[in-house]
């Protein structure tokens, strides 16, 4: 598929989309502190839609699944009346949005937890780090190992979570098995020391994201579920032995179910932080018989470049998508960039959120 660039169409499952340029997950706590989305998120993907698509924050499946203060959930009626008015007002502007499903696992806090339990996790292996919590940084807990029994309840969880989704207005859904969370926590060995039939070998390490997969395939139809991964991302404090071989594993696993598409954290999450194993992503891409989408750090340049070079299919982008709500047209014209103030991604009003200049 030669010459193809950001404004080549290309359909995903049974969307026409009109460009190859994916507004990523962005966590930028700004729901309420009941995890609802409110008027200014409507305003920040209402101003996005331009987008070929638009991929929401992480938005927890359950009350069990935050992991930081003001993050959005998908697990209550509320949240579906908020998250309805934020599909509504990107499809008036001719946009497409899938909702990102997550669970954090470990990577959450007592305090954050009704009735102040411990978060759960394929295994009691507390991160190394601190939790985001209310009263501010303060250390991770070691989870509660969850027992074989309690797994499928998750299950449904994602399953019950797609359904509101779906209730919503959504287009889509992508399962999160990225970044330190959940799904990746039963992925890596280095969060994942079980004995049953979720643990140790490659096939019961992705036994639990397959089973999600196919909880919300039920939901969705597999051509509106994407599935993100981050296999070398050391994020959250996570390792594995061999990645090349996991995710190779789990990337054939993964073809069987024609899903809308891969999309692949191609490095680590922060720029500071050096990946400590490395393999070369094209032969995921390769493996992956759908459409794969790359994230990390691209430019406009080296997305044209993985494009026509049949690296990728389309492109995230995440931290220019703070700063620049017309990313496309930016793009199109070669127009100059808006800078992102780092102070304001995480929490606060509309500054810093809603009030970047759009092109004249
Ligand atoms: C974050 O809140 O820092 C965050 C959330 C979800 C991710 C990565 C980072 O996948």
């Amino acid at each position: 598929m030669p010459d193809k660039d950001l404004f080549t169409p290309v359909t995903v499952g049974p969307y026409a989309l009109p460009n190859r340029v994916v507004m990523a997950p962005l966590t930028r706590n700004r729901a309420t502190d009941k995890n609802v989305p409110q008027a200014m998120n409507v305003r920040y993907y209402a101003q996005r839609a331009s987008a070929g698509l638009i991929i929401t924050e992480a938005t927890q499946i359950s009350p069990q699944g935050v992991g930081y203060p003001l993050t959005p959930g998908i697990h209550n009626d509320e949240q579906v009346a908020g998250w309805r008015n934020i599909t509504a007002a990107v499809h008036d502007k001719g946009g497409r949005i899938f909702n990102q499903l997550w669970h954090v696992g470990r990577i959450s806090h007592p305090s954050l937890q009704i009735d102040n339990v411990l978060p759960v996790a394929p295994s009691a292996i507390k991160p190394a780090g601190d939790a985001f919590t209310y009263s501010g940084l303060q250390p991770f807990v070691e989870p509660r190992a969850l027992d074989t029994e309690e797994i499928a309840a998750i299950v449904s969880d994602y399953q019950a979570a797609a359904l509101k989704a779906l209730a919503a207005g959504f287009d889509g859904v992508e399962v999160h098995a990225a970044n330190g969370y959940l799904i990746d926590q039963f992925l890596r060995d280095g969060s994942n020391q079980r004995s049953d039939e979720y643990g140790g070998s490659y096939e019961n390490r992705t036994r639990f994201l397959l089973e999600v997969l196919d909880a919300v395939i039920e939901v969705w139809g597999s051509g509106r579920v994407g599935v993100r991964l981050s296999p070398l991302n050391p994020f959250n404090d996570m390792h594995d032995t061999n990645p090349e071989a996991l995710f190779g594993y789990v990337v054939q696993q993964l073809n069987s179910r024609k899903l809308a598409y891969l999309h692949v954290v191609e490095g680590a999450i922060q720029a500071d932080v050096d990946s400590d194993t490395a393999f070369d992503m094209a032969i995921l891409r390769r493996q992956f018989e759908g459409l794969y989408i790359a994230n990390g750090g691209y430019t406009k340049q080296r997305a044209n470049d993985a494009l026509q070079t049949d690296r990728a299919d389309l492109i995230s982008f995440g931290a220019l998508y703070i700063a620049n709500p017309d990313l496309v047209a930016r793009f199109k014209q070669d127009a100059g960039l808006n800078q992102g103030d780092p102070t304001t991604y995480y929490g606060g009003d509309e500054a810093g959120y809603t009030d970047y200049p759009f092109l004249e």
